[in-house]
């Protein structure tokens, strides 16, 4: 199952793609996961990328590309994947599927976890993330059980350096006029699906499977 996940910075698409990714079985790509990765490795990629993320702008396009190609051709992607924060422009998009057509090949789901506006920055800046593994936490809707500690790698959790309250209205912004609109880019391919992202952490997931399951169904990889 090939599988997008759209919403707003802080909407909850890290949390779900952790347990989506385990419940299906399929890996959790997320590009932010993977420039946070570059930036404390030091590499040029990360160097570049720190720029823009940490004034709320997207990291352009050009050096998202091979990044996401590269990706998807490793081995594991082979029965489908979960993408969490790309595509994010419409130029993403289009490269997407442009190198699934290539293959015969396409997204089976764009999933939009739906969370308004005025929710959002309570979540953005409460949260905590694991920098080793990317688990995300929350001081108060979803602290870890021992207390600054990852449940799962153990390693200390921080704040994002790009989770302040000035640039978390930035980035709410570079997502209504750059990402929003592949909402309806997907509507008009007849795969978008939407969830309710306003509710409890579980009953959110609980909603996610009992669409994708149906998404599953159809899903010919699968066969
Ligand atoms: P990225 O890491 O993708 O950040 P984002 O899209 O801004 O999304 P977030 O990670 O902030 O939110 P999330 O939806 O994952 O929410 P979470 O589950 O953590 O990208 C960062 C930057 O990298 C971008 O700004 C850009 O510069 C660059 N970048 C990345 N990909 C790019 C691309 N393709 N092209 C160009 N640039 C790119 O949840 C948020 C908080 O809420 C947590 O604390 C969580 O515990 C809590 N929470 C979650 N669900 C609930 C709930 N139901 N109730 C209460 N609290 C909840
Ligand atoms: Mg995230």
């Amino acid at each position: 199952m090939k599988i997008v996940l759209l919403g707003a910075p802080g909407a909850g698409k890290g949390t779900q793609a952790q347990s989506i990714s385990k419940y299906f079985n399929i890996p959790h790509i997320s590009t932010g996961d993977i420039f946070r990765k570059n930036i404390s490795e030091g590499t040029k990629l990360g160097k570049t990328a720190k720029r823009y993320m940490d004034a709320g702008q997207l990291v352009p396009d050009q050096l998202t590309l091979d990044l996401i190609e590269d990706r998807l051709n490793q081995e594991d992607c082979h029965r489908g994947y979960l993408l969490d924060g790309y595509p994010r422009t419409v130029v993403q998009a289009d490269f997407l599927e442009e190198m699934l057509r290539r293959k015969h090949d396409q997204l089976d789901c764009a999933l939009l976890i739906a969370v308004p506006r005025e929710a959002i920055l309570d979540r953005i800046t409460g949260r905590r993330i694991c920098p080793s593994c990317g688990a995300s936490y929350h001081l108060k809707h979803n602290p870890p059980l021992k207390k600054d500690t990852c449940d799962i790698c153990g390693h200390q959790v921080i704040q994002r350096l790009d989770d302040k309250a000035e640039t978390v209205e930035e980035r709410l912004d570079v997502y209504d006029e750059q990402t929003k609109p592949l909402i309806s880019f997907y509507d008009e391919r007849c795969i978008l699906k939407s969830v309710d992202g306003t509710r409890a952490i579980n009953q959110i997931f609980n909603d996610i499977v009992k669409v994708l399951s149906e998404v599953r169904l159809h899903d010919h990889t699968q066969e």
